[in-house]
């Protein structure tokens, strides 16, 4: 807790980064079969580029099912790891890495897993009093008709990211259009209040906020297309907020972060009402590394390049290795094992 809101001046040590050698073997995983598959290729080639850019030994690894056989062919040192949504984002991956012995930057099985359940990510964030939605889960066993739905609302995929399948509804007959075109989808939905105001995201480094950006859109929202598409986006750096509201979304966020219990990076998504309350949305436990990205934007803005920041998530994973081995088992002389058939 003790950095939280430090200005990052203050407390990085950005200027002893060098130049990365002593990582050894580093797998950048991108890729996978999520539905941000495309925008984590991205990510990752450019991840891949800035550490070849500072002399680390990098490999690119497009994940699929074969990825164990790939890091035991390659023996990295460590993973850098760039895939967003699914199986890379949701602790699956994770587990995978930390049964292999391999660490890795950002955040670990239980909290991946968690961030990546939105609704699980409320009901944290109830219980600690931090301000979100009002919601309801929704899937395809749910009487609708019994359900006492905030309107207008927001519906959206409790566990898939980007934007992807999301609507702002505003009367009944909408709602059982837009839940049943989830369901499509996903299994589960999250039915939220709308909030209607500025949207804001604060990125987190090492467990500090960064400057929080203000995300401005002519679409109904921050859909697909303005997240990645349209150049017609405008993000605020500085946000517009007076110095005591950017302190407060920033605590807001450093807290909703730790209270999942992330690690090393990420970015949290908050929304204003009109009475200039803030609302958490959601924590990206690998946010995405683009040249649309928002993360690197913050992170200039406290002086890192794109290829210190990559250097620097290596960094501060490297000094989380030692929390990060705390496993809920110990390796123990194995040469007794046998494989039972028949
Ligand atoms: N409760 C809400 N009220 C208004 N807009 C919302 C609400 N929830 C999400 N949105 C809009 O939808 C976008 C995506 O929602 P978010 O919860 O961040 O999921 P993801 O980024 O994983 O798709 C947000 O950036 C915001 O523009
Ligand atoms: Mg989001």
């Amino acid at each position: 807790m003790s950095n939280l809101n430090k200005p990052m001046s203050e407390t990085s040590n950005k200027e002893n980064l060098g130049d990365g050698k002593h990582f050894g073997r580093v797998a950048v995983l991108c890729g996978g079969t999520s539905s941000e598959r495309q925008v984590s290729l991205k990510s990752g080639l450019r991840i891949f580029t800035a550490l070849k850019d500072r002399g680390v030994e990098a490999m690119l690894i497009d994940v699929g099912s074969d990825l164990i056989e790939q890091l035991n062919n390659v023996k990295p040192d460590r993973v850098f790891l760039a895939l967003h949504g699914g199986q890379g984002e949701d602790g699956t991956i994770q587990a995978v890495l930390d049964f292999m012995g391999i660490p890795y930057t950002g955040s670990g099985v239980k909290a991946s897993a968690l961030a990546m359940d939105k609704r699980s990510s409320k009901l944290i964030w109830n219980s600690l009093g931090l301000p979100t939605p009002a919601s309801h889960l929704v899937d395809a066993s749910t009487d609708l008709e019994a359900l006492d739905v905030p309107m207008p609302c927001f519906v959206k995929p409790n566990s898939e990211g980007s934007s992807i399948c999301t609507f702002p509804v505003y009367n009944r007959e909408e709602f059982d259009t837009a839940i049943a075109k989830v369901l499509e989808h996903s299994h589960q939905v999250l039915v939220e209040e709308l909030i209607t105001g500025p949207e804001f995201t604060v990125a987190i480094l090492d467990g500090q906020a960064l400057p929080v950006i203000r995300l401005e859109t002519d679409n109904t929202f921050y859909d697909y297309e303005a997240k990645y598409i349209s150049d017609d986006t405008r993000y605020h750096l500085p946000s517009g907020l007076s110095a005591e509201k950017e302190a407060e979304i920033q605590t807001l966020a450093a807290k909703a972060f730790e209270s999942l219990g992330c690690k090393g990076w990420g970015r949290v998504d908050v929304m204003q009402d009109a009475n200039g309350e803030f609302w958490l949305l959601e924590v990206n436990t690998t946010p995405g590394m683009t040249d649309h990205s928002l993360v690197p934007m913050a992170a200039r803005e406290v002086g890192f390049s794109f290829d210190d920041l990559v250097l620097e998530l290596l960094h501060v994973s490297a000094r989380q290795e030692s929390a990060n081995k705390e496993r809920p088992w110990m390796p123990v002389e194995t040469s007794d094992r046998k494989t039972v058939t028949g």
